[in-house]
């Protein structure tokens, strides 16, 4: 097999593993600022309804999404927040630099990906969590890319 061929084959499979998750839009972000095309989980076992993505714990999670701003920033602020029924709550584990996750600098118009690796260890409380991911810029937070998504915490 040639080395394309094992390229292709290995991009088809990473493909196939990455799993497209629900998200919906944080109410203090709107789609004119910055619109989110696709959030994937990997590894992620959906349930029938396709709501959530289950996780084991003690494993390492990716997750990936596209977003597109509508504005320019050379210096991304990142933070991730269990979105608790009293509050957020940080996730800990984001590096607060969000060009860590995603090149640097953003320009308008331009569709990116941001990749962050969601470590769950092993004393986690299992169940259900809303996350809340934001992507804004460090000097003007108004400008914000912003997502939920459910994850089920697996024994
Ligand atoms: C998860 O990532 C951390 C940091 O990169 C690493 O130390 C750890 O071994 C990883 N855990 C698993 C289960 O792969």
């Amino acid at each position: 097999m040639g080395l394309l061929n094992i390229v292709l084959l290995s991009a088809l499979l990473a493909t196939c593993f990455a799993d497209e998750a629900f998200f919906s839009a944080c109410d203090e972000a709107t789609e004119e600022t910055c619109k989110i095309t696709a959030v994937n989980i990997t590894p992620c076992q959906q349930d029938k309804h396709k709501s959530k993505c289950g996780i084991r714990r003690k494993t390492n999670a990716t997750l990936a999404f596209d977003y597109t701003p509508s504005f320019d920033s050379t210096n991304l602020e990142s933070a991730i927040y269990w979105a608790s029924k009293t509050g957020d709550l940080p996730f800990p584990g984001m590096d607060k630099n969000g060009c860590v996750y995603t090149s640097c600098p953003v320009a308008a118009g331009q569709t990116q990906t941001m990749t962050y690796e969601l470590q769950l260890g092993r004393k986690l409380p299992l169940g259900n969590f809303l996350l809340k991911l934001k992507l804004n810029d460090a000097d003007d937070k108004t400008k914000l890319c912003c997502f939920k998504t459910t994850i089920q915490i697996k024994k």
